[in-house]
């Protein structure tokens, strides 16, 4: 009921009165004042005035559909979004309800407890800082393609941005950096069988609004927030759906065509590592070469000293004049 009624204030330009709203959804009119209070407590800013009833005056910067749902205009992605204050991981989620969930299910919090990042890491997701979002996908395609998947994210992810003013740059595979430092990461993970795709668990993490101190003290030489790049705080609610926006566009295409050259463009455009000299690190070894481009299936082409070789998967570490970062 609170929803209905604070899709109610969010429709009406000034006040509406407590008689309207208990008679709209037979409620009395104690009822109402309950709802409005609870709503309060949750961050919406709603006046109230004897003889004229409720306004609402601000809405706070959560992630749950009612206040994103405006802004969606996805054909798959987002249809149904599924709110947590807090949880230990969006992507753990994602796994249990995927069998069963429509394609396009988003998770997301508020908080993750046991935030989850590439090759085994945590990632640090302190409540209301940041974007936490794990996307289920069912794509008709032969698993050995599934990384291709973590490049539609990183490309969503750099348009979203893009769309908000904020410039930034792809580190293949998975991370967004702004400034050299990263900014946000993408976690793929995959449920298949002998070449069947169950489901894809795109996981989306976003640090937004954390301060240098919020930052995890070890990652403040390289990661970075978009308030602390950018110098003010950012709507987490518009930049979620615009990702959610963009990576809709780029999946559909890639149902339609079946290949994700748009998102490879975006990739290219706006690589960190093309043209840079690299350390690529794949399980204990690491191989120096020179980043030449990213191919038609998504992978990077290296130039190492025995030749030019595509790399299909790993962590990259750029040369700069500090050293590797
Ligand atoms: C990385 O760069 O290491 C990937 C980070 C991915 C973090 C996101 S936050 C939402 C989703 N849930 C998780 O536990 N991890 C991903």
């Amino acid at each position: 009921m609170k929803h209905k009624i604070i899709d109610r204030l969010h429709e009406e330009e000034g006040f509406i009165s407590g008689e309207k709203l208990s008679e709209e959804f037979g409620l009395s009119r104690t009822a109402i004042w309950k709802h409005v209070n609870a709503l309060r407590e949750d961050g919406y800013e709603i006046e109230s005035v004897t003889r004229r009833g409720y306004r609402l005056i601000s809405s706070p910067d959560i992630i749950n559909y009612d206040e994103i749902k405006g802004e969606l205009t996805a054909s798959v992605i987002g249809k149904k979004l599924i709110y947590f204050q807090s949880i230990g991981s969006t992507n753990d989620k994602a796994k249990e309800l995927a069998a069963k969930a429509e394609e396009g299910t988003v998770i997301v919090a508020e908080e993750q407890t046991s935030g989850k990042g590439r090759l085994g890491r945590s990632w640090s997701s302190p409540g209301r800082k940041g974007i936490y979002a794990s996307i289920i996908l069912k794509p008709d395609m032969e698993p050995f393609n599934a990384a291709k998947l973590t490049l539609l994210g990183a490309a969503s992810v750099a348009l979203a941005l893009e769309d908000c003013g904020i410039e930034s740059q792809i580190k293949w595979p998975n991370d967004i950096i702004i400034g050299g430092k990263k900014v946000a990461g993408i976690l793929t993970e995959m449920s298949c069988e002998l070449g069947i795709v169950n489901y894809i668990i795109l996981g989306i993490g976003i640090n937004v609004n954390q301060s240098v101190e919020e930052l995890p003290p070890e990652l403040v030489d390289k990661a970075t927030s978009l308030r602390i790049a950018e110098g003010k705080a950012i709507k987490r609610k518009h930049l979620l759906a615009q990702v959610l926006n963009r990576l809709d566009e780029l999946y559909v295409q890639l149902k339609v065509t079946g290949d994700i050259e748009q998102a490879l463009d975006i990739c290219r455009e706006r690589s960190a590592v093309i043209g840079k000299d690299i350390i690529v690190v794949q399980g204990r070894k690491q191989r120096p070469g020179h980043a030449v481009s990213i191919n038609h299936d998504g992978e990077l082409m290296v130039r190492f000293d025995e030749g030019l070789e595509q790399v299909i998967s790993g962590e990259v570490s750029i040369r700069t004049e500090y050293g590797y970062v």
